[in-house]
């Protein structure tokens, strides 16, 4: 959940590691530091809170910082110790000459201090890190050589890290090493990177080197090199990254998550593209390797993911049990990866994941690969840790989101399920034909749909100025679209800090109606289907203990002008296919409130894109 870049190379060192910084800001932005490597001193520079208090810090220094010739930098997400200058990364050992800036979390830190304190290291933070300086310094003291250090050092960790290290008698070097959290090498010319994700490097190069686990990495300004953990050269095969600089641009957009939410319609067709030709061809899934044979075999799908993800996953669920009659399980990562789970080689496990990095749906995919399952991987980073373990693959093609709230690769992950359930259903022939066709020509459509409800946002905006005002936001919906109440609230909370929940309609009369009264608002997708009717009785109940009703409709009901105070409508649209649309200006109405209410939208407090701890 932290931001590692390291620089060697011929440009201003400083500039380099700021504006990759401010790329991996998603990660995480309570505090930031630097450590400068100049022809005689290593400097540290820290400060607390977003990645411009460091810019600021580091102004006063230009003088020396200019004369930097290498350096790492961090952008933190507090997880021991509070964020404060003193918890912030870079941390040295107590000499000063050794800076380490870390990504995950050392478990066994406590263990390790006590050892080191025995051995006279004296202890100025809270954090886990600051052990891994003290054990790379006293490896350095025996061995003179900062990868052999490294290498050594590492063998006494316990955890997850990623770590980027420099030392000052080693002028030219960087070394950086991973176990359970992300670690690239930028190969350019005549300098070289080490960064957590591509957005810190693309501006510079789009070649990059992948760690694996264990794998140690030494740069220098004109080469690079890689041992495993016993010490043995490991030839790695060097990816052209497939990512635009402009990507990381807000495009005129006030923030990424506007930019975002309106890239929605062209990330729907670039996931159609090459999967799904005409409604009546066959969908076309490449990289999913699930026989007519292996679909036969299997008892159950588990479904793993969190947050957002896990929204997608209920949907997946309710698609591929309608259309492939297969049991499936969702479940929270975090949840299944403490109990047992009745998991074998006839289940298949899905895990869903924007970044294919999160921590605990990564530990749970292990577990179910270790049990002999099937996995297959819906990710939005096909060069993830969660891609790499995958026996199938569903990339979800959303393009790169910055945007700490989630919203096109909620779309795209949704798009995905679809054509898994219906690549199944044809497989397995366990659907009508004409409801494959027709869900089929419909998904091909939506694009438009959804342009449609984005040109018309004044009403949203108006939706958004009366109720920003409120504490708290009731959702309610039914059958397919329940998960979309959850992600229509989990939307509000995370970037208004508005109490927003999302419950099944059916469940408010079994205690949340005791909360209802002319203060509430209770917004109601109330979506032509199924469970109209039911949901439009429930919204009844809710209107009779003076909610402030809200309906999200594509129905033309003449009854709701009278049961709802205000409307927002949606293009007509399936049943089966109405989340996808009614997920829209449930994003923009958390939008515009955090917007109303002036709250830092792209990077709501407390938060960080990439959960890579457990
Ligand atoms: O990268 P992942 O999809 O695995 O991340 C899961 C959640 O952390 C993520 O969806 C989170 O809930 C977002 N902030 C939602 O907007």
């Amino acid at each position: 959940m932290c931001g590692i870049v390291g620089y060697v190379g011929n440009q201003s060192v400083v500039d380099i590691l700021l504006d990759g910084l401010e790329q991996l800001e998603y990660r995480g932005y309570d505090s930031a530091g630097v450590a400068l490597q100049t022809p005689d001193k290593l400097d540290v520079y820290k400060a607390v809170g977003k990645l411009c208090n460091l810019r600021e810090e580091l102004k006063h220094h230009t003088d020396e910082t200019r004369k930097a010739i290498m350096g790492i930098g961090h952008i933190r997400w507090a997880t021991h110790g509070a964020p404060t200058v003193l918890n912030a990364h870079p941390h040295t050992c107590n000499c000063g000459n050794l800076v380490v800036v870390h990504n995950g979390i050392v478990e066994n830190y406590k263990e390790l201090r006590e050892l080191l304190t025995a051995k006279g290291c004296v202890f100025k933070t809270q954090t886990d890190t600051e052990v891994v300086a003290h054990l790379i310094a006293q490896k350095y003291a025996l061995s003179k050589d900062l990868t052999e250090a490294v290498r050594l050092a590492v063998k006494d960790l316990k955890g997850a890290y990623a770590l980027c290290v420099m030392h000052k008698e080693e002028k030219n070097k960087l070394v950086g090493t991973k176990l359970n959290a992300p670690l690239l090498i930028g190969v350019g010319e005549k300098e070289n990177f080490f960064a957590s994700d591509v957005p810190a490097i693309i501006k510079h190069t789009k070649k990059a080197v992948y760690l694996e686990d264990g794998e140690i990495a030494t740069l220098t300004k004109d080469t690079y090199s890689v041992i495993d953990s016993d010490g043995n050269v490991v030839e790695k095969k060097v990816e052209m990254l497939p990512w635009e600089p402009v990507a990381l641009s807000k495009m005129g957009y006030k923030h990424f998550m506007l930019k975002e939410i309106h890239e929605q319609p062209d990330v729907i067709r670039n996931i159609l593209t090459g999967k799904l030709h005409t409604p009546q061809d066959n969908v076309i899934l490449n990289e999913v390797k699930l026989t007519r044979e292996h679909l036969k075999n299997l008892n159950r799908i588990q479904i793993i993911a969190c947050g957002t993800s896990l929204h997608a996953a209920m949907i997946g669920k309710y698609l591929i049990e309608t259309l492939c009659g297969i049991a499936v399980d969702v479940e929270a990562s975090s949840e299944y990866i403490y109990r047992r789970t009745v998991t074998d080689e006839h289940t298949l496990v899905i895990g869903v994941s924007q970044s294919g990095e999160t921590a605990d749906t990564l530990t749970a995919i292990k577990q179910a690969k270790a049990k002999g399952s099937h996995i297959l991987i819906i990710t939005n980073r096909p060069d993830s840790a969660m891609a790499r373990e995958a026996d199938s693959l569903v990339p979800v093609n959303a393009g790169i989101e910055v945007s700490v709230a989630a919203t096109k690769s909620y779309i795209a992950q949704l798009v995905s399920f679809y054509l898994l359930a219906i690549y199944m259903a044809e497989i397995k022939e366990s659907a009508n034909e004409y409801l494959l066709l027709s869900l089929k020509t419909d998904l091909m459509i939506l694009p438009q749909k959804i342009e449609q409800i984005l040109s018309h946002k004044e009403e949203i905006q108006k939706c958004a100025k009366i109720y920003s005002g409120t504490k708290d936001f009731i959702y309610i919906a039914r059958g397919i679209n329940y998960p979309t109440a959850l992600e229509g609230a989990l939307k509000l909370k995370e970037i208004s800090y508005i109490n927003a929940t999302g419950y099944p309609a059916g469940e408010l009369k079994h205690g949340p109606i005791a909360m209802l009264d002319e203060t509430m608002p209770v917004l109601s997708i109330l979506m032509k289907g199924c469970v109209y009717e039911k949901l439009l009785s429930n919204s009844e109940e809710a209107k009779a203990r003076n909610a402030r009703m809200i309906a999200l409709t594509n129905s033309e009901d003449e009854k709701l002008n009278d049961l709802f105070d205000f409307i927002i409508r949606v293009p007509d649209v399936q049943d089966l296919l109405s989340p996808i649309l009614a997920i829209v200006p449930l994003q923009l109405l958390a939008y515009y409130i955090a917007e109303f209410l002036g709250k830092d939208v792209d990077q709501p407090r407390n938060l960080a894109k990439s959960v890579t701890v457990e």
